[in-house]
């Protein structure tokens, strides 16, 4: 298994924002995609960006959500994107590329989480088709907008993904669904689709990462009823936070997509699991849910689920 998951001393941590990480870097002339740009994490990777001087086009499922959310805000685009649907990320992309322009960062920060059995497009578990076909066909048809010799792409997974590898005889979960294990699924896949990429792509000077992003109290807990919020300790019975310190801020949640999109420390390394601003350890034997499982960096894994990917998607920039 990889021995590339190991600290590098980036002297960051939990409690770096995503202002800290870009300290001293301008990215004047520079242009990011981030997904769901306009919530949460996303709200303020696209804030930090832009101060930092980059253009950000959000692809949103919402647009006038999301342009409402981002007033205010200068070097911001939204265009319509639902990761669900197939037809959309083809549009959107197409949409880009026509534009002319390259692009230096695609952020795959849209998700949804643990939500009840949905089902999208020709019957897939929502939570695989959007947190990873979705994203996987978004990244497959912008590559030739990629920079070459600079461009990342950074896959928002979570430590979420120690619930579940890719469950290979049912990744669609027609059997026994279980909202947390396909969350798991979902999040394994992110990580694993980083892997891959980065093994196509690195040839071209694109790299890819997968993150964790730390806990953040955000809307992504819509589909939980607050019992089930209450029952694991996060909030009391009217909704507050009972352990703040156990939750990062947001500012604080969107550092390590930001560090793995911008920064220098990270140059020369590709297809790494990062959190807390870091390069991951491997997942500890005693349970944890911390570091990266050996399921979500399995190089062979990785190619199987970008073949089937491609299969159901019908989209491959590598095809050969
Ligand atoms: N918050 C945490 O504690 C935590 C922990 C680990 C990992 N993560 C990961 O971090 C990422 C961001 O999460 P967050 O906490 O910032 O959640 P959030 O505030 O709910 O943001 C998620 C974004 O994804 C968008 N989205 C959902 N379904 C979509 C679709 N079909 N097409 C296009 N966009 C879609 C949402 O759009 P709408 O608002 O329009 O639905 C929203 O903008 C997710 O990938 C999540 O898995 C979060």
């Amino acid at each position: 298994m990889s021995t590339a998951q190991h600290k590098i001393g980036s002297g960051f941590g939990a409690h770096s924002t995503a202002g800290d990480v870009l300290s001293g870097i301008d990215l004047s002339g520079k242009l990011a995609i981030v997904t769901g740009g306009y919530s949460g994490l996303g709200l303020e990777t696209t804030r930090a960006l832009t101060q930092a001087g980059a253009r950000v086009v959000v692809p949103a499922r919402r647009p006038d959500t999301a342009r409402e959310a981002l007033q205010g805000l200068d070097g911001v685009e939204v265009d319509a994107l639902d990761l669900g649907d197939l037809e959309s990320v083809r549009a959107f992309a197409e949409r880009f590329l026509d534009s002319g322009r390259t692009v230096d960062f695609v952020i795959d920060n849209a998700g949804i989480m643990a939500c009840p059995e949905t089902r999208v497009g020709p019957g897939w578990e929502a939570q695989f088709a959007t947190n990873h076909l979705g994203h996987f066909a978004l990244v497959n048809r912008l590559w030739p907008a990629l920079e070459p010799g600079g461009a990342r792409v950074v896959s928002v997974s979570s430590g979420g993904h120690h619930l579940s590898g890719i469950r290979w005889d049912d990744v669609h979960w027609q059997q026994a669904y279980d909202k947390w294990a396909a969350y798991g699924q979902a999040k394994t896949a992110n990580v694993l689709f980083a892997v891959h990429l980065d093994r196509l792509a690195k040839g071209s000077g694109v790299r890819a990462f997968a993150l964790h992003p730390g806990a953040i109290l955000t809307p992504l807990q819509r589909h939980m009823a607050k019992e089930e919020m209450v029952d694991r300790g996060w909030i009391d019975e009217d909704g507050t936070p009972l352990n703040p310190e156990g939750f990062k801020t947001p500012q604080q949640g969107a550092a390590t997509q930001v560090w793995a999109a911008t920064s220098p420390q990270l140059a020369g390394l590709g297809g790494l699991y990062l959190e807390d601003c870091e390069v991951a350890e491997p997942a500890p034997a005693d349970g944890a849910m911390r570091g990266v499982k050996d399921w979500a960096i399995d190089p062979e894994q990785a190619a199987r689920l970008w073949t089937l990917s491609a299969e159901l998607t019908g989209v491959n920039a590598f095809a050969v």
